[in-house]
């Protein structure tokens, strides 16, 4: 007798769902992973099959921007681990942010968002969103009262990071829900540096969830994804918008995407408590100014991260004692760190916000939002912490050379 499998079983704990669940739809052959449906089309094989499909008497595939079966078993497993009725996949991070925003916002809304952001989330909220006469109000992150002060009646989104990139800044959920109850409108966590194995925003009464999944989902630096999670009702408006705008994944990412997550939640762990290791050598360190990181209790969020995060993540954030010279001396001086943008791959990466991420705006832009010549950011991959921190020592010891 066949084995039934089931998707989710309410007992599973993070490895075993990031394992199996979502893996249980259409197999070829007795395949045991989920195939690469590479195909723009799916067959109709009789009239009368299109005429029960259109009519929803009969649940099938039409064409590939509607749907394909890589991307719906990776879509299952990611809102079982997120603990959302429902996920939306998409190719890459800011495409989920802006379809979904396009996609909830009308002419005449007005949107909230906290300053602590990344930098092209701010960019489209500031620069597009007004083109099409949507109002938003960016607040400082963590002034809980300047965001309730500036609620209108048409806000509509109140939109967050946490932790935020790249001073790891946490959002008070137990706060946020306060607000939530006093207004109508929606709240989304953009959940990226966390991950659905140390943040779950849904269960604190979020209403959606947005993820990179190019970092820590897809966890391999070499695809770019895109989520958001939430109820069917507010997911099905951003599919159908979606189809519209063609924001769609390639099944051969989502493959890609599928097999990284089966490993998100050990990869995510270990990295938890090398950031750790790494974050408490550099607060240690005579050429470091500042270290900022959640888990360490000098980072001003340590203990809401402590009451609402199962571990802090694998990104530390620091500012180099000294001016840009020295900095791009320590950053030339690493032996074997990657300096390059992103995170949550299994290499760690090393970047430096100022003159990566933010180059495209002026230096006093940048002070204001305290991205300093001093900072670098370090994305904690997979290898020995010890070897990390001994690449990090020797970098920092030749700065002044
Ligand atoms: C917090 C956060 N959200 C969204 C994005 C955008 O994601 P993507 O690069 O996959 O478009 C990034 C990218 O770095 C990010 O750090």
């Amino acid at each position: 007798m066949k084995k039934k499998k089931v998707d989710l079983h309410p007992g599973w704990r993070p490895n075993t769902r990031t394992v199996h669940s979502g893996e249980h739809g259409i197999k070829y052959a007795d395949a045991l992973t989920v195939p690469i449906v590479q195909t723009s089309t799916y067959v109709f094989h009789t009239t009368d099959e299109i005429k029960r499909y259109t009519s929803k008497r009969l649940i099938r595939y039409e064409y590939a921007r509607y749907g394909n079966p890589t991307q719906e078993a990776a879509e299952k497993k990611l809102a079982n681990l997120e603990g959302a009725e429902n996920c939306l996949i998409f190719d890459s991070g800011m495409s989920a942010i802006t379809t979904t925003l396009l996609a909830l916002l009308n002419r005449g809304d007005h949107m909230i968002l906290t300053d602590d952001a990344y930098a092209q989330t701010l960019k489209f909220c500031t620069r597009h969103l007004p083109r099409f006469g949507i109002d938003f109000t960016v607040t400082k992150m963590g002034d809980y009262g300047q965001l309730e002060r500036s609620i209108r009646k048409s806000t509509r989104i109140i939109f967050s990071e946490s932790p935020t990139n790249p001073y790891l800044n946490i959002i008070d959920l137990e706060r946020m829900l306060k607000i939530r109850k006093k207004y109508q409108g929606l709240m989304i966590i953009d959940s990226t540096f966390a991950t659905p194995y140390n943040q779950r925003p849904l269960e604190w009464g979020m209403d959606l969830v947005i993820h990179s999944a190019t970092k820590y989902l897809a966890g391999h630096n070499d695809i770019l994804a895109g989520a958001v999670l939430g109820r069917h009702q507010l997911i099905d408006p951003i599919k159908d918008y979606q189809h519209s705008t063609g924001s769609v994944i390639d099944p051969h990412c989502c493959y890609l995407l599928l097999r990284g997550l089966k490993t998100a939640a050990l990869r995510v762990a270990y990295q938890n408590r090398s950031a750790q290791k790494v974050a408490e050598f550099l607060e240690g360190h005579s050429k470091i100014r500042r270290v900022f990181y959640p888990g360490l209790p000098s980072h001003p969020h340590h203990q809401i991260a402590k009451s609402q995060m199962h571990g802090f993540g694998g990104v530390v954030s620091f500012w180099v004692k000294g001016n840009l010279k020295r900095v791009n001396k320590f950053l030339d001086s690493l032996q074997w760190i990657y300096i390059a943008p992103s995170l949550g791959g299994v290499e760690s990466l090393i970047t430096h916000p100022a003159t990566v991420t933010y180059y495209r705006i002026t230096r006093q832009e940048r002070y204001a939002l305290g991205i300093t010549d001093q900072l670098v950011r370090l994305a904690v991959g997979i290898e020995d912490p010890e070897d990390i921190t001994a690449d990090l020592d020797q970098a920092l010891g030749k700065m002044d050379k």
